[in-house]
């Protein structure tokens, strides 16, 4: 039961989803936007219309609000057991699990990436993901706490905390790995007790949308999850805005955050956020070449570097600089592009025009500062949005394409001669989301680790990710951490009970 599109076998449900005009969750419900309007999502490896979405705007916002909001104070969902929330977060995940190639093609056509990569990983690390937090609703605990209250002397009482869930969560979530944060968002919420209204990226909202089905099988009740595709500057803003909105989750660019603090403002809405960066990755001198500029080229060309914590400034030992350069090109010339369906492609286009445009335009800001290109440098083709990966020399500190996130497969190589030059380098942006170090050194590997200024540091590996393993960024990466335990303090309050006894 398949069809065909750009050469390859579609599952039917694929098809017959993308085919009609896909609407939004509110309350249980899928229903058109109140203003009737929709909008279109592209397959970014021809640039042809892909699906026609409903558009929400403020209206559709606020009715979702509404209906989260009813879920949380007097719905079903606040009266479950924690054990039942858990079992419904893990019926969700095994329901995904069920669905792996439909998530997986469905992505590959919203977003670009290759299908081998979805299938692989965003699928698999989404359902791990909700496994994972499936397991933590049932151990969200506070405290006892011994208590000495100098001005009631001989007095005894019994302190304690309690963890409440922190009520109606905003999430507005980007369009890089749009299943997969939609997952980090969705499975920390849910497993504290909130509900939600999730703004997918106008550019990918397929997954998101196909994801809000699952819930409604995994038997989730009405208006817990509530789902409104559209824009950031109405949809988005309006949610960041809204005075019943207990929290705002927020993943995408630092500009973007900067306004999601200020909408916020307003009602004083807890605020998370995680944003861009401009991740050193470091390759020392004792180091198994082969292995390092394999992993540099990976860093940097994953998901075509469409990733907040991309190892986009790799600074290499003078003494094997010019090497590893070489055999980091190589790996970039060998790259095959093409449509991310077709099984022998190793990277897709960029997720949009408007994204292809900007990459570029950061290469042309390169060359006009001195930067040469020893592969890559521009776009391919004339169809669709693909650019070239690229490594860029000549490059110097504070070039914008060393300082600004590209959010593309461009990486910039920058020799070091000694190690505390190599820090302050590393250390020198407005970010610190991430960092790579290839060293045999362990010692000083952990030594280096300990003086980045980032949220994770990998070492002798990148881009590992691990529901179990928190991911955040210091700087102006971002505030509070995903994943991991860590991610429940985002989702919940502390209350604090002082009994006299
Ligand atoms: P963006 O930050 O504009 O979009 C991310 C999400 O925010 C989307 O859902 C969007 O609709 C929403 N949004 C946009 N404006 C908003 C507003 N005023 N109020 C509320 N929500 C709003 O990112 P964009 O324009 O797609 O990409 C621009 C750059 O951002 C990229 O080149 C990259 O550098 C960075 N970026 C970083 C990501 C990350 O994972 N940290 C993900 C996506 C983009
Ligand atoms: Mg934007």
């Amino acid at each position: 039961m398949a069809t065909t599109m750009s050469g390859i076998q579609l599952e039917s449900s694929v098809t017959s989803f993308v085919a009609k005009t896909r609407k939004m969750l509110i309350n249980g419900k899928w229903s058109d936007a109140a203003s009737g309007k929709t909008f279109d999502t592209f397959n970014p490896a021809t640039g042809e219309v892909l699906a026609r979405v409903a558009e929400g705007d403020r209206e559709d916002i606020d009715r979702a609000v509404k209906a989260a909001r009813a879920a949380f104070d007097s719905g079903p969902w606040s009266r479950l057991t924690s054990s039942e929330r858990g079992r419904m977060i893990w019926k969700l995940a095994d329901l995904l699990e069920k669905h792996t190639e439909e998530f997986a093609q469905l992505e590959s056509l919203d977003n670009g990436k290759p299908l081998t990569v979805a299938r692989a990983a965003d699928v698999p690390l989404a359902v791990d993901l909700f496994r994972y937090m499936a397991g933590w609703a049932t151990k969200i605990e506070g405290t006892t706490i011994p208590i000495s209250v100098a001005y009631t002397p001989g007095a005894k009482y019994l302190a304690y905390t309690l963890r409440e869930p922190v009520g109606v969560v905003g999430q507005i979530i980007p369009w890089n790995f749009p299943l997969l944060m939609a997952a980090w968002k969705l499975g920390p919420a849910l497993a504290a007790g909130c509900t939600v209204v999730m703004k997918p990226a106008e550019q990918t909202p397929l997954s998101c949308l196909r994801l809000g089905e699952l819930f409604q099988e995994a038997g989730f009740p009405d208006g817990v999850v509530n789902i409104v595709p559209g824009f950031g500057e109405t949809a988005g803003a309006a949610l960041a805005g809204h005075p019943d909105v207990d929290k705002i989750a927020f993943t995408g660019s630092t500009e973007v955050g900067r306004l999601i603090l200020q909408a916020a403002a307003g009602n004083l809405k807890k605020v998370s956020l995680e944003l861009g960066g401009k991740s050193p990755n470091v390759v020392l001198g004792d180091v198994d070449v082969d292995a390092a500029i394999a992993g540099a080229a990976s860093a940097i060309f994953f998901n075509h570097g469409q990733c907040c914590c991309a190892g986009s400034r790799l600074y290499v030992d003078s003494k094997i600089f010019d090497q590893v350069v070489a055999g980091v090109s190589d790996h970039a010339s060998k790259i095959k592009i093409g449509s991310g369906l077709e099984p022998s492609t190793d990277m897709g286009p960029l997720v949009s025009a408007e994204q292809m445009n900007r990459v570029c335009s950061y290469l042309e800001s390169g060359f006009a500062e001195g930067a040469k290109a020893t592969v890559g440098g521009s776009r391919h083709g004339d169809k669709g949005y693909f650019v070239k990966p690229t490594v860029l020399v000549n490059t110097h500190d504070k070039m914008k394409v060393v300082q600004e996130e590209i959010f593309g497969p461009v990486v910039t190589a920058i020799p070091f001669s000694d190690t505390d030059e190599l820090i302050a380098k590393a250390n020198d942006s407005a970010y610190g989301l991430a960092a790579g170090i290839w060293t045999r050194d362990i010692k000083k590997g952990h030594r280096i680790a300990s003086q980045l200024r980032a949220g994770t540091v990998w070492i002798n590996c990148y881009n590992i990710f691990d529901a179990a393993l928190p991911f955040g960024g210091y700087k102006q990466s971002g505030w509070g951490r995903e994943m991991g335990h860590d991610a429940l303090e985002l989702y919940t309050e502390v209350k604090a009970v002082c009994s006299a006894l």
